[in-house]
């Protein structure tokens, strides 16, 4: 038994916050921006908007592209860092939102910006394992609730989005493979500064140490890379497009020189979204997927690195 992704989906909040806009706020300037991380615009969410809101959305999408009726779906995996509330978990709130009352599980999986990648392989384990026929996996984010607007080299970083697949059982991969690490020894990089147990003072908002986390990102994506190509005895050519996490496009061009890549081949959204965390994968591939750029018998590689650290890999074939 394997899995295969049979239909995605995504959303984007409507309003969208330039780099000129964000200058006007903080001391900085599109022109740095552009060159240090790619990025030309982020979307931010609408006060009413919740993660569970923009996981509908997304949900939704995905739902109709695989021609399946929402109570059909036997488990869902939301991955997000930025739930709507402590409890109950987002994936539950998107369950009643779907009206998906057939008392199927529903859980979050928190692994920051690896949060698609590790939800992906959590709900390809459940297929394998003969648990759930039509998977649910979402990535939702609504990380300007967690962004200090005052701080200058991290704000220019984030946007809000969510993107989403039906994973369902198949004869024939599908995922090929999946490779998750973590190490929590780097905890302090990246990291918000508070929580629920431990306490906050004021409000909640990402601290990072950008060039350590670039440097590590760059070393441990190269390593995954290696990873899962050897795991599968597979040559770099064997894969046809590469789904990065969107977080800074000269992170992504290592990872496409190391494959010995065009960038012709690789899912840039990060100039558009910025860095949505968990929701960056599933709104790259729907992207690429909805403008016929991934097609049927392709190899597709996606990897993440985030906070934790966390990183890993997801390898299928287009079906
Ligand atoms: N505008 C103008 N100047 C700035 C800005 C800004 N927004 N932010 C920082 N600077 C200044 C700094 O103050 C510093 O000035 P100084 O030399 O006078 O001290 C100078 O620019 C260089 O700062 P660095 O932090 O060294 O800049 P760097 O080239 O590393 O770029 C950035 C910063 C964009 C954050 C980069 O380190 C990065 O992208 N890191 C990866 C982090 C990341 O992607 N994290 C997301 C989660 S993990 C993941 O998803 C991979």
């Amino acid at each position: 038994m394997y899995s295969r992704v049979q239909g995605t989906g995504s959303y984007l909040p409507s309003r969208i916050m330039t780099n000129h806009e964000l200058a006007e706020q903080v001391d900085t300037s599109h022109d740095w921006i552009v060159e240090r991380t790619g990025i030309h615009q982020r979307h931010i969410a609408a006060r009413h908007e919740n993660s569970s809101d923009l996981a509908l959305a997304a949900a939704l999408q995905a739902i109709s592209a695989a021609g399946i009726e929402a109570d059909e779906i036997d488990l869902i995996v939301v991955a997000t860092t930025t739930p709507d509330l402590v409890f109950p978990s987002t994936a539950c709130l998107l369950q009643q939102k779907l009206g998906v009352a057939n008392g199927c599980p529903a859980f979050d999986v928190q692994a920051v910006c690896s949060g698609f990648v590790y939800a992906l392989s959590v709900a390809d384990n459940f297929i394998r394992a003969g648990q759930a026929k039509f998977a649910l996996v979402v990535g939702t984010e609504t990380m300007s609730r967690i962004t200090d607007w005052s701080d200058r080299s991290n704000c220019i970083l984030w946007g809000d989005g969510a993107g989403a697949v039906i994973l369902t059982a198949s004869d024939t991969p599908g995922v090929i493979s999946t490779h998750l690490h973590a190490d929590g020894r780097y905890r302090d990089l990246l990291c918000v500064n508070g929580g629920v147990s431990s306490g906050a003072d004021g409000a909640y908002a990402m601290r990072m140490q950008g060039s350590a986390v670039f440097k590590i990102a760059v070393k441990t994506l190269d390593a995954i890379v290696d990873e899962t190509l050897a795991a599968n005895n597979l040559q770099k050519s064997d894969i046809n497009w590469l789904v990065p996490h969107q977080a800074n496009i000269r992170i992504i061009q290592a990872t496409a020189k190391k494959l010995g890549m065009s960038m012709n081949n690789v899912v840039v959204t990060v100039d558009k979204h910025a860095n949505t965390s968990a929701a960056s994968i599933p709104l790259a591939l729907d992207t690429a997927v909805r403008d016929g750029r991934i097609r049927s018998g392709d190899v597709v590689l996606m990897e993440a690195f985030g906070g934790g650290f966390t990183w890993g890999s997801v390898l299928l074939k287009w079906v």
